[in-house]
C-alpha cells in the first residue's frame, strides 16, 4: 500500500562514505505529511534516535517489514519544527546562533520566538529555513546548559573577556593607522572610529562590572537588590553594545571592505567581524544561562 505513495530508498545503493549524510538530508528535506520508505538489511533503529534526539524531528516511524533479512520502514514527517523556538535550536548547536543573529539579533535572540514566526517576519519558507538551520553543525559542542555556575563564569571570563580585551586593543591600534591614512578619501572611516571608541569604552567597563560585581555576587550565592540591579545593568550594556555594532555594521556595509581597500583596512574589517561574532555568542550565552539561573 505504501509502494505507490512514497519514494523508496534502497540504502545499499548509496555509497557507504556518503550514506548517512544523504539519508539524513533526504529525510530532513521532507515537507509535513511527506514520507520516505527506507529499505535496508538491518534494523535502522539508530536512525530513529538520530532524527529524534539530534534533529528534534517530529515524525511517524512504521515498520513495513521487520527482518530477519530485510527491513523496510516508512518515515512520515509531522508538523512540529515550526513551533520550535530559536532558543531550542541554538541549544542543540551554538553555531546556529549567527544564522539567526544575521536576521536581527534583537528579535530572534531575546524572546521565545518560534521558527514559524521568524519565517513569517522575514518572508521565508519555514521548511527551507529549518533545512538550513539543521545543516549547521559544529563538532565538540560545549553543552553549557549542564555546567555549574562557577565553571560557566570561569569560561566567560577566560574564554570571552580575555580574548575580546586583546582583540579590542588590536582593532584600536589598526584603526588609528587606517583612519590616519585614509580618512581624507573615505571620511566615513572617522564615523566608524567614533562608534568604535564608544564600543571599546562600553565593553571594557562592562567586563569590569561583570568580573568585579555581578560574577562575585553570583559566586557568593547572594540574592539581593544589588545583584538584581547589577544584572539589569549588564543586560542594558548588552543592548547598548548591540546597538553600536548595528551602527558599525551599517557604516561598513556588514563588514565588507570597499573595492580599493588596502590590506590593512581589510584586516581591520575582518577583525571587526570576528569581534562581532564573538560578542554575539558571548552575550547570548550570558543572557540565556543567567536568565535560567534567575528563574530557578
Ligand atoms: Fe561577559
Ligand atoms: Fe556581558
Amino acid at each position: 500500500m505504501y509502494m505507490n505513495e512514497y519514494e523508496e530508498i534502497n540504502v545499499a545503493e548509496i555509497p557507504t562514505a556518503t550514506r548517512h549524510g544523504i539519508l539524513i538530508g533526504k529525510i530532513l528535506a521532507l515537507k509535513p505529511q511527506e514520507g520516505l520508505v527506507i529499505k535496508v538489511d538491518h534494523d535502522p533503529k539508530p536512525l530513529y534516535y538520530v532524527l529524534k534526539e539530534e534533529h528534534k524531528m517530529a515524525f511517524q516511524w512504521k515498520y513495513i517489514e521487520e527482518g530477519p533479512i530485510n527491513w523496510e520502514v516508512l518515515i512520515i514527517r509531522e508538523s512540529g519544527y515550526e513551533t520550535m523556538t530559536v532558543k531550542e535550536l541554538i541549544n542543540q548547536d551554538l553555531a546556529r546562533m549567527m544564522y539567526f543573529a544575521n536576521f536581527d539579533p534583537d528579535y530572534c535572540l531575546h524572546d521565545e520566538v518560534t521558527l514559524q514566526e521568524v519565517a513569517g517576519k522575514y518572508g521565508k519558507d519555514v521548511q527551507q529555513l529549518f533545512g538550513e538551520v539543521s545543516g549547521i553543525h559544529q563538532l565538540n559542542q560545549p553543552h553549557i546548559q549542564y555546567w555549574n555556575l562557577s565553571l560557566f563564569l570561569d569560561f566567560i571570563t577566560e574564554n570571552y573577556h580575555s580574548y575580546e580585551r586583546v582583540l579590542l586593543n588590536k582593532i584600536h591600534e589598526t584603526m588609528q593607522k587606517v583612519v590616519t591614512h585614509h580618512q581624507e578619501e573615505f571620511p566615513f572611516l572617522q564615523d566608524v572610529k567614533e562608534r568604535y571608541e564608544k564600543l571599546h569604552r562600553v565593553m571594557i567597563d562592562h567586563f569590569r562590572e561583570e568580573e568585579e560585581y555581578l560574577f562575585v555576587m553570583l559566586r557568593s550565592r547572594a540574592h539581593n537588590d544589588q545583584l538584581a540591579s547589577s544584572y539589569q545593568h549588564v543586560e542594558h550594556d548588552h543592548d547598548e553594545t548591540l546597538d553600536i555594532f548595528r551602527e558599525i555594521k551599517e557604516l561598513t556595509n556588514d563588514f565588507t571592505p570597499y573595492d580599493s581597500a588596502c590590506p590593512l583596512t581589510r584586516h581591520m574589517y575582518e577583525m571587526l567581524r570576528t569581534l562581532y561574532e564573538d560578542v554575539m555568542c558571548h552575550a547570548y550565552l550570558e543572557h540565556t544561562y543567567l536568565t535560567n539561573y534567575f528563574k530557578k
